[in-house]
C-alpha cells in the first residue's frame, strides 16, 4: 500500500456523467490486483472515495467512475497533468481458482469498473462471458473503449470477451435485468464474479437453481460490496458488516466476499 502524489495521464467523460481517468502510478499499478481498490483524496471531504482498479498498464492505471456527490464532482473535474493523492492498492480482491477455465461475470451499471480489470487478467487463459446490465444503452460501457488501441486496451481484450449487454428498457442488448439471463450461463461456467448495487446480488441468491452443481456455483460466487468507508485502511471499523463467517470489515477483509457468507440484511448500501 502507498499514498502518492500522481498526475492525471487523462481525464474524459465517457458516458453522460461516467469518467475514465487514467493516473500516473507504477505502484499501484504494478502491485494491484482485480477487485482492490484506491482511495482518493477530494479537495475539502475529510473521507476519502475509495474507487476500484478499473485497468491497469505497465506504470499507470485507471479508474471509472460516475459522478453521484460532491467528491466524484470535484475529481471528474480534475484535468490532464493535476496531482492528485491516492492511497492502495486496498482490500482484497477477487480470486480465479486454478480449475476453472469459463469466467462469468456479471456486471450491474458502474460495477463494470472493477471486472474488466479482472478480464484483463484473465485473458488469454480463459474463456469470459461478461453480462452488462444497465438502464438503458447510454449507461452501458461505451462501444469507443471497446475498440482496439484505446488508451490502455490491449487489442486483443474486447475480441475475446464475449460481451453480452442487456438494458431495462430494451434500447441496446437483450431487454431486461442482468440476473434474468446469467441462468442461461450456469451451465458453462466454472466461476462466476459480481459487481453492482446489493439489489442485483439480492436478486442473484434467489435465482432459482435446478442442479447441485449450480447452486454450489451460486453460493461461491464472488460480490464485490460496497459501503461507505471511512479510512479504508481497517483502522475505524466504520465499514463493519456481519457475515456468516463473523464479523468482517469490507475495506481490508473485501470488498470481495463468497456471496453465501453475506447475510443481506447487513448490507445497506
Ligand atoms: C470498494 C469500493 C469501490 C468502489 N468503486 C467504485 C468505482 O469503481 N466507480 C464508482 O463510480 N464508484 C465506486 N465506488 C463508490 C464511490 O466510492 C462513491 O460513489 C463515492 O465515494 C461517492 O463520493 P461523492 O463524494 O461523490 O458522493 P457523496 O456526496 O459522498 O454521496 C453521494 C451519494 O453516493 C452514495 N455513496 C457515497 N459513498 C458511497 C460508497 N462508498 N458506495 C456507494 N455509494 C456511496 C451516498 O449514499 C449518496 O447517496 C466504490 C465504493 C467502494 C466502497
Ligand atoms: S473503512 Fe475504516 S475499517 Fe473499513
Amino acid at each position: 500500500m502507498r499514498q502518492i502524489s500522481a498526475p492525471i495521464i487523462s481525464s474524459e467523460e465517457v458516458t453522460s456523467n461516467t469518467h475514465l481517468v487514467w493516473i500516473d502510478a507504477a505502484e499501484i499499478a504494478s502491485s494491484g490486483q482485480p477487485g482492490q481498490f484506491v482511495t482518493i483524496y477530494c479537495e475539502n471531504l475529510l473521507l476519502r472515495r475509495p474507487f476500484s482498479i478499473h485497468q491497469v498498464n505497465s506504470t499507470q492505471f485507471a479508474i471509472l467512475f460516475k459522478v453521484v456527490g460532491e467528491g466524484t464532482t470535484w475529481l471528474s473535474r480534475q484535468r490532464e497533468g493535476d496531482r492528485i493523492d491516492v492511497l492502495g492498492p486496498l482490500g482484497a480482491g477477487f480470486n480465479i481458482t486454478p480449475s476453472a477455465r469459463n469466467l462469468l461475470m456479471v456486471a450491474g451499471g458502474i460495477g463494470l469498473a472493477p471486472l474488466i480489470f479482472l478480464a484483463q487478467r484473465a485473458l488469454p487463459r480463459h474463456a469470459i462471458t461478461l453480462i452488462h446490465g444497465a438502464s438503458t444503452s447510454a449507461d452501458l460501457y461505451p462501444p469507443s473503449l471497446l475498440r482496439p488501441g484505446s488508451p490502455g486496451i490491449p487489442s486483443h481484450l474486447f475480441e475475446e470477451i464475449r460481451f453480452i449487454p442487456v438494458t431495462e428498457d430494451g434500447s441496446a442488448g437483450e431487454k431486461g435485468m442482468s440476473t434474468s439471463i446469467l441462468p442461461r450461463f450456469l451451465n458453462w461456467a466454472d466461476q462466476i464474479f459480481a459487481c453492482g448495487p446489493a439489489a442485483m446480488y439480492q436478486a442473484m441468491a434467489r435465482i432459482p437453481l435446478p442442479t447441485q452443481e449450480n447452486k454450489l456455483k451460486m453460493e461461491t460466487c464472488q460480490v464485490s460490496l460496497e459501503t461507505i468507508m471511512g479510512c479504508g485502511i481497517g483502522a475505524c471499523y466504520g465499514c463493519t458488516i456481519n457475515t456468516r463467517k463473523g464479523t468482517k470489515r469490507v475495506c481490508r477483509d473485501g470488498p470481495v466476499f463468497r456471496m453465501d457468507d453475506i447475510l443481506w440484511q447487513e448490507v445497506k448500501i
